[in-house]
């Protein structure tokens, strides 16, 4: 089993501010990271993200802007990185395809398939769609707009040079379907489409160049001074650019791309089929090995329509984040849909969530132990005590939680280990209403109210320490107001949200 993990989320366009769709790909890679900094201690855990920053798109945003291309993604990528580090994503690296370190590995990448005699030149002739920078063959557009995004094509013709995906079909399929790689692609429905999609097609090879006139605003070919790379092999070649380097025999070396190491690729499932296809070719022709885990997640709709620039429906993350509080915007994404399948976002859903599960479960039992530790125990937690039935359930339940933890998050069923900490959450509310403490201290039960209060500091503690990955801000509020043997009890943590109608 591989003892370190790491985890990457795709690189972003710049052309246009991150919304909610992107702030889940990386809130959902923050969580996994944290959990397994957690499980594996900070030193064995790799985070990346980073921006995309090539392509005629970002050029022609940059020349509306009216800065030069560079000043427009210096600009754009900080922006970036300030929202990341509003969200409390906890990268330890952030790539950026402007950067030497990427160009360089980019070219030499290129140069070592070339010479492979992976790379051609050819005459192109097709459909192009710029807003998507994607080449439609003839059989699969009917009425020249662009299958994705309906927009009107370009007709096309130029020299360019192309990358043998055909040559690697075959290998391709036989490596999804080996056994050993069943997790190879997920959620296993997504493996089936790949799959299908490979069996059902010939791949034709991919063009990887534009010509300069076209698209001034790429990394240059290494074989070619009239051509820049496509974006996407600009693009996917980061996850590798960013934790290392090939040597002169052109032998890639990272710490954080061996055997030792789960590499796991987080995308939304627009992307799958560049990472399903694309990447693992490019890897293969590389000569190097592949990830562990493509994870292709579901897409966040407003009102069934998917969320995105060209639809004008965006929803800002950062004005979510301020109005419901950061925890309560990662909670509310993590835990409303299963992890792959496509959401519908709305207030209304947060707040639904923000009043249920976190003002009324989780804050209610915190704020509630912490009032009778004061009213009783003058703030001390008390030691000794005997427990009683309800309360073994209890204990067993926070001796089980860490294993169901590590089985949702293994299979990144982030919903699914959220329910299992409410479970807990629960439990001991209903074990609250159940034993009547008050009831206890006048009756003077000395010994099974103290016993009592210890299990309710301990379930919350642990549940302190299990969301920790998923609402960072609160786990530390929690761990601080429970204290040493005193408490620090603050405010409720979720004050209710009153609708007005
Ligand atoms: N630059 C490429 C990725 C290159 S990775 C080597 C790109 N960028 S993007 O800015 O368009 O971001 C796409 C990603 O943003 C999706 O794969 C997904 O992670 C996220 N999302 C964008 N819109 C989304 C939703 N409406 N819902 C959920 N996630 C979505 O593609």
């Amino acid at each position: 089993m591989p003892n370190k993990f790491y985890i990457t989320t795709p690189i972003y366009y710049v052309n246009a501010p991150a919304h909610i769709g992107h702030s889940y790909t990386n809130i959902a890679a923050d969580t996994l990271a944290r959990y397994n900094r957690n499980l594996l201690g900070k030193e064995n855990v790799w985070f990346l993200t980073g921006t995309d920053e090539h392509g005629q798109k970002i050029k022609k945003a940059a020349d509306q802007a009216k800065l030069s291309p560079i000043e427009f993604v210096d600009q754009a990528a900080m922006q970036f990185r300030d929202l990341w580090s509003k969200l409390a994503i906890s990268n330890d690296d952030f790539i950026r395809t402007t950067q030497s370190r990427h160009i360089k590995c980019v070219q030499k990448a290129l140069s070592i398939v070339y010479e492979k005699g992976d790379i051609y030149e050819d005459k192109y002739e097709g459909w192009y769609c710029t807003p998507c920078e994607t080449f439609w063959p003839k059989t699969q557009t009917t009425d020249n707009f662009c299958p994705d995004c309906k927009r009107p094509l370009e007709n096309i013709s130029e020299t360019n040079f192309f990358f043998k995906l055909s040559k690697y079909q075959d290998w391709l399929v036989k490596y999804i379907k080996d056994p050993a790689h069943i997790s190879y692609i997920q959620p296993a429905s997504r493996r089936n489409e790949v799959l299908s999609f490979l069996e059902n097609n010939k791949l034709e090879d991919l063009c990887i160049s534009r010509p300069i006139e076209r698209l001034s605003w790429g990394i240059p070919l290494p074989f070619s001074c009239k051509h820049v790379t496509y974006v996407w092999f600009d693009a996917l070649i980061n996850y590798i650019s960013a934790v290392g380097e090939f040597d002169d025999k052109n032998i890639y070396h990272s710490v954080w791309w061996d055997k030792e190491v789960k590499v796991t690729h987080l995308v939304g499932k627009d992307i799958l089929r560049h990472h399903a296809i694309y990447w693992p070719i490019m890897l293969e022709a590389l000569g190097i090995r592949q990830p562990d885990t493509i994870f292709a997640h579901g897409w966040w709709m407003i009102n069934e329509d998917k969320m995105s620039k060209s639809r004008g429906n965006v929803v800002n993350p950062l004005e979510m984040a301020e109005k419901y509080g950061l925890d309560a915007y990662r909670y509310f994404l993590l835990r409303d849909v299963p992890f792959g399948l496509d959401g519908n976002f709305s207030e209304e859903g947060i707040i639904k969530r923000f009043n249920g599960d976190l003002a009324n479960d989780l804050g209610n039992l915190i704020y509630r132990t912490l009032t009778m530790i004061e009213k009783y125990y003058s703030g001390i937690v008390p030691g000794g005590g005997s427990l009683d039935n309800s309360g073994w359930d209890i204990k067993e339940k926070i001796g089980a939680l860490p294993i169901e933890l590590n089985d949702s998050m293994g299979t990144f069923n982030f919903s699914l280990a959220l329910e299992y900490i409410w479970d807990l959450v629960n439990m001991t509310n209903k074990y609250v209403e159940e034993t009547k403490p008050w009831n206890l201290a006048k009756e003077g039960k000395d010994e099974q109210l103290k016993a009592f209060i210890r299990l309710l500091v301990e379930a919350i503690r642990v549940v302190g320490q299990q969301i920790a990955p998923f609402m960072p801000k609160t786990a530390e509020s929690i761990i601080l107001q429970l204290g040493n043997a005193k408490i620090n009890k603050t405010n409720p943590l979720f004050p209710r949200i009153e609708i007005k109608n």
